[in-house]
């Protein structure tokens, strides 16, 4: 089964606990939630693999360690993984950006595609996803399915909030992908959104509402 990483970091608590407010504005939202994904995206990518290179420092020859080359792409899941992207692209500059569209039918709740464009060599790369939150956890599965189908085989999946529905899902349909969340919360309301949660991420990212 994949690993569940709850960050449970006093940096990342403190920005939380600003995004869920409700009358946290647009301006702010948006930038914490980059912010969030950043720290994140420090944290998700602590195995990825190094090697040693020699270089000359103004004093001596050393021995260092630099990423082993490997290749990473993003994939947001619009529209409010979108909200992610520079946060992690800060870090991880050289990755490759994909981007799926998928929307939640708010009657039945199931994702439903209207964009798919991915790197072609998706399949040879590490890939993270992007979405702030994993509720009922269709979305993801979906999303995670579509690059599979691209042959892909190292994902990972990062939300800023989850819900233990989200996680079971994707933990039960893709076992081999971890999952990086800045908080679990307790449960879902009968429109599925995340409770305490902090409501509609895109409206609240896009100022849509
Ligand atoms: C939200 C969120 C996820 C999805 C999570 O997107 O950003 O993609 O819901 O719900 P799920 O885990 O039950 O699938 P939404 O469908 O509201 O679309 P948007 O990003 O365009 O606002
Ligand atoms: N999508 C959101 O944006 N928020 C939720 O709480 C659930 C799904």
């Amino acid at each position: 089964m994949g690993q569940l990483y709850v960050m449970n970091h006093p940096l990342i608590l403190h920005k939380l606990s600003i995004i869920r407010e409700k009358d946290t504005s647009v301006k702010e939202f948006r930038e914490i939630i980059s912010e969030i994904a950043s720290l994140m995206c420090y944290e998700a990518t602590r195995d990825l693999p190094v090697e040693d290179v020699v270089i000359e420092t103004p004093l001596a020859k050393a021995t260092v360690k630099r990423l082993a080359g490997k290749k990473l792409a993003i994939v947001p899941i619009l529209r409010a993984g979108l909200g992610m992207v520079d946060g992690v692209i800060e870090l991880i500059p050289n990755a490759k950006i994909g981007h799926i569209g998928l929307y939640r039918d708010p009657e039945t709740l199931m994702p439903v595609e209207y964009y798919c464009k991915l790197p072609n060599d998706i399949g040879e790369r590490d890939v993270f996803v992007l979405d702030p939150m994993l509720a009922t956890g269709g979305s993801a599965e979906a999303a995670i399915t579509f690059i599979k189908q691209r042959g892909c085989r190292s994902i990972r999946l990062m939300n800023i909030i989850a819900a233990p529905e989200g996680v079971k899902k994707i933990q039960e349909a893709h076992p081999d992908v971890d999952i990086y969340t800045a908080a679990l919360d307790d449960c879902l309301n009968d429109h599925g959104y995340i409770v305490p949660g902090l409501g509609d991420a895109g409206d609240r990212i896009f100022g849509t509402k």
